[in-house]
């Protein structure tokens, strides 16, 4: 979509706000590096909507660009998956772009395999 970098920020805001309250958990894990953040990892509890059970979901996960390939997201994403077991869950479902090619291959690594299509009709163009 394009939208300014202003609009952007504010509906993410809203998007996680939004997504926040409606999730049974959450938690959300940092990577340090001399103090500053370098790597996040969103997890959240909700209900599947296929089997009505709970479910962990990663909402997010991003390294930054330089530190990336150096074992910084598999150890975020071994730590969301511990929180999802903490919780009881016996699933880790995830979104990520059918063109994200990269991001693909490295959930595939990383255990992940796909399970649902999830379908998109584009009914007019984006603003
Ligand atoms: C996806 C992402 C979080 C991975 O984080 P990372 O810190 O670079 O990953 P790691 O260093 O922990 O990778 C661990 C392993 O995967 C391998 N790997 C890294 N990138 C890979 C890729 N694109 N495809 C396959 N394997 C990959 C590494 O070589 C490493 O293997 P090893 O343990 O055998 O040495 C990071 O690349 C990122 O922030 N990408 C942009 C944001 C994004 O696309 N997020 C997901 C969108 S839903």
């Amino acid at each position: 979509m394009e939208l300014g970098y202003d609009d952007y920020l504010r509906r993410h805001r809203e998007v996680v706000y939004s997504l926040y309250r409606a999730n049974m958990r959450n938690r959300m894990i940092a990577a340090y590096a001399d103090g500053e953040i370098v790597g996040v990892v969103w997890v959240g509890m909700r209900v599947d909507t296929v089997h009505f059970v709970g479910v962990g979901y990663i909402y997010d996960i991003e390294v930054i660009r330089d530190l990336r390939g150096k074992g910084i997201g598999s150890k975020l994403l071994q730590m969301a998956e511990e929180t999802c077991r903490e919780w009881g869950v016996k699933e880790v479902m995830l979104a990520v772009e059918a063109n994200n090619f990269e991001a693909i291959k490295w959930y595939e690594r990383m255990g992940y395999a796909p399970k649902r299509y999830l379908m998109s009709k584009r009914l007019r163009a984006f603003e």
